[in-house]
């Protein structure tokens, strides 16, 4: 049989890997994908850079448009990233019957509804593996492995640079200028590594795994997205003495009065495997009702590991190119006419535990008043720290973890506090979650 042909968009990061390992491991593919994987066009922005890599396997062209309008191209691969070239591309690929694959997951966390819509009136595949959590096959479990469960919740750290970010502060104490300059330098990073920092990356893959585990819409405007930025050292030494890690989670999870979707600084308890995880590895906690807790774990970044995601993409596409559309996996995993309405939550609403920092007066009383706007708000409080006041120093810092309560109500507990004579600035807030 002929080899399937493939419009390479990008030979950056994750396209020079695709395009590496696609040539070292041509033969053992091919016998996998039951046909040949060929990439027979190649674009990107300055062509004699691309053309020391690809040298003369195939044309190499400046103009992205040449590669999705030719018709010998069977599969157009998007490793560009941004959205509104992509979005472009990718619906004129699309528009063309070619099927696609991306692992751009701004891209689909904000145009992915309008993508599976044109694809599906095209009876063609849009795959995108490679979008959420590098060569973590995390997709194809979810959609397939996991398909006979009612998804409870998915928790995850599903950014490298993040996780890469807080590691090395925390065992090498390194600073966080630094350690971002190598994550840029080692290809973890976004080409605007505020999508990373500020947790909009992970926004976007959480985003994806919601779609995927509840059947809903793709809702990235919805989500609450909150970043490593404004997290101090202090709370990360302070957690540890609790027994607790920090790290930037993705959380999605179905409540009976809608579906959580939140990126934020977490505390996880430091027994748990998953608060162990550290560098660019990234990790998923899937809590389904059959199979109970099952993780996910490997390299979330990097240009080979996220090659691997987008080559088994190509590989699903080329077996099943030939199958009617509607004998497929669905790209949502839920059947596109089942996809239900349920609300994403307002963070107001959430339910979960908490870590508040308070920097308080040495004196007696303090904690009582405190202690007394909580319990008006129900707010139950499971474990405190209280540090001895520096010498000579008239303040001190007061640690309290939670238990589950809504997040409503520890805004109006933080906002009482705060206005206490004997509080100091601003009460720090971290959310908990026990992960059991
Ligand atoms: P890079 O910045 O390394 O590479 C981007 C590539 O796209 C370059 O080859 C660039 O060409 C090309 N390009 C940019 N603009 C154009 C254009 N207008 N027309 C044609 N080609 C263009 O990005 P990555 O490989 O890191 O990321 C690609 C995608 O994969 C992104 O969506 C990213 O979010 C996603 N991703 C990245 C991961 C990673 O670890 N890096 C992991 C998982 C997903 P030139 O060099 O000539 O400018
Ligand atoms: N910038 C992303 C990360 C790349 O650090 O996880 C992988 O999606």
């Amino acid at each position: 049989m002929k080899p399937i042909k493939v419009g390479l968009l990008g030979l950056g990061t994750v396209g020079s890997g695709t395009f590496t390992v696609l040539r070292r491991n041509q033969e053992e593919i091919t016998r996998r994908a039951g046909r040949g994987i060929e990439i027979s066009m190649v674009a990107v922005r300055q062509v004699e850079k691309a053309r020391a890599i690809v040298g003369d396997a195939c044309p190499v062209v400046g103009d992205s448009m040449l590669v999705v309008d030719n018709p010998d191209i069977d599969i157009v691969v998007e490793l560009i990233g941004g959205t509104e070239l992509p979005r472009q591309l990718v619906l004129r690929a699309i528009a063309n019957g070619k099927h696609v694959v991306t692992a751009n997951k701004a891209l689909l966390a904000i145009h992915g509804n309008e993508i599976f819509k044109a694809a599906q009136s095209k009876g063609v595949m849009v795959a995108f593996e490679a979008a959420v959590a590098g060569g973590i096959p995390i997709i194809k479990s979810l959609r397939e492995g996991l398909t006979a469960n009612r998804i409870e919740w998915v928790a995850g750290i599903i950014n490298g640079t993040t996780n890469f970010i807080l590691s090395e502060m925390r065992d090498k104490g390194l600073d966080f200028a630094t350690v971002l300059k190598q994550a840029q330098d080692l290809g973890y990073a976004e080409s605007d590594p505020t999508f990373d920092i500020e947790g909009v990356d992970a926004a976007h893959k959480a985003t994806i795994i919601s779609a995927i585990a509840f059947g809903i819409p793709m809702q990235f405007d919805k989500a609450h997205v909150e970043g490593i930025s404004q997290l101090q050292a202090i709370d990360i030494q302070y957690a540890e003495q609790l027994g607790y890690r920090i790290k930037l989670l993705g959380i999605t999870k179905r409540t009976t009065k809608g579906i959580e979707l939140r990126v934020h600084p977490t505390l996880i308890p430091g027994t748990r495997l998953i608060a162990n995880v550290e560098g660019a590895m990234n990790a998923i906690l899937v809590q389904g009702d059959a199979v109970g807790a099952s993780m996910y774990y490997g390299k979330g970044a990097g240009s080979e590991p996220t090659a691997s995601a987008v080559i088994a993409d190509l590989v699903d596409i080329t077996r099943l190119a030939a199958a009617d559309p509607g004998h497929r996996v669905p790209h949502l995993a839920f059947q596109p006419n089942s996809i239900s309405q349920e609300i994403i939550l307002p963070m107001a609403e959430i339910t979960t535990s908490y870590y508040l920092r308070l920097r308080v007066a040495d004196q007696a009383g303090v904690l009582a008043d405190v202690t007394r706007i909580m319990a008006d708000l129900s707010i139950s409080i499971d474990a405190m720290l209280q540090k001895e006041p520096a010498e000579n120093e008239s303040q001190t810092d007061i640690i309290m973890l939670t238990h589950q309560t809504q997040e409503k109500n520890v805004l109006k507990a933080i906002e009482k506090i705060e206005q206490l004579a004997t509080v100091f600035g601003q009460v720090t807030k971290i959310r908990l979650e026990e992960l059991s």
